[in-house]
């Protein structure tokens, strides 16, 4: 495999631009080529039949696109295809829960974690799974937060409507004595602000992104397609037009998305 094949990235739309953030700010040489399926967005209310259709199609794009590693950006695809998508696809496939779930080991002290996602992440146990596969000791506390995904597409991250989902979403995990919060999902670190102020300095909060972007760079190391040289250039694709992800990108990725194609599904 070339050093210089894109890393491939898909969400369901534009929330993965988080991870891909982070995809860029720890690995500034590689080409990325980034997928939302923004015509089938939300994926978090769809069943896992649906979302695991989605999710081969949107990896097998960014094989035909040459990607030399398929990042799943989206929580809930990973919770409901990872394991799949790693049996069929010819290239390295990372997913955004091992890592969230790394970092929340090494961080909890008290062994109490809790987990925030959409509804089909949270259904799915995935996170649960994990924790327990690596300590079967860990408490897990999980919640659906199907709001937060809108308020944060709205642009709304810490306003008094913010304040009070923050508030009656957290409420029940604030009192169960977590030490460690993960974010399971592409939008909630939007509202790291918000969520901090609620539950406190002394719950950690994790940001399955940038835990991400570490394991990506461990794995291209790994397999040795790291690319060594030059600066990574950035294309996006989109499965509806295109404008509402330009304008809406930037709060996600911190910069402007300059442009993106539209793919027909
Ligand atoms: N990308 C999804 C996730 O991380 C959130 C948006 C959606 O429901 O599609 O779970």
């Amino acid at each position: 495999m070339n050093k210089d094949n894109p890393v491939g990235v898909f969400d369901s739309g534009i929330g993965g631009l988080t991870v891909l953030q982070k995809i860029i700010e720890t690995l500034p040489r590689e080409n990325t080529v980034y997928l939302g399926d923004t015509a089938r967005s939300p994926y978090g209310t769809k069943s896992v039949e649906t979302v695991l259709r989605f999710s081969f199609e949107n990896a097998d794009f960014l094989i035909d696109k040459g990607v030399k590693l398929v990042v799943v950006a989206c929580n809930t695809s990973t919770a409901v295809a990872l394991e799949s998508l790693r049996e069929n696809v010819s290239v390295p496939v990372v997913g955004v829960i091992e890592p969230g779930v790394r970092a929340a080991l090494e961080k909890t002290r008290n062994k109490k974690v809790g987990v925030i996602g959409t509804e089909a992440t949270i259904q799915s146990g995935a996170y649960t799974k994990s924790l327990k596969a690596f300590d079967p000791n860990i408490e897990v506390y999980s919640r659906t937060c199907p709001l937060f995904v809108p308020l944060v597409e709205e642009g709304w991250v810490d306003n008094a409507v913010v304040k009070m989902t923050v508030e009656s979403y957290l409420s029940s995990l604030k009192q169960s004595g977590i030490d460690t919060l993960i974010l399971g999902c592409t939008h909630y670190p939007l509202l790291k602000r918000a969520i901090r102020k609620f539950m406190g300095r002394q719950v950690q909060l994790v940001d399955s992104a940038a835990e991400t972007a570490k394991s990506i760079h461990a794995t291209l190391k790994q397999e040795s397609i790291a690319r060594e040289r030059g600066k990574g250039s950035h294309s996006f694709f989109v499965t509806d037009a295109p404008e509402r992800f330009i304008k809406v990108g930037q709060r996600f990725l911190g910069e402007k998305v300059e442009s993106a194609v539209r793919i027909e599904r």
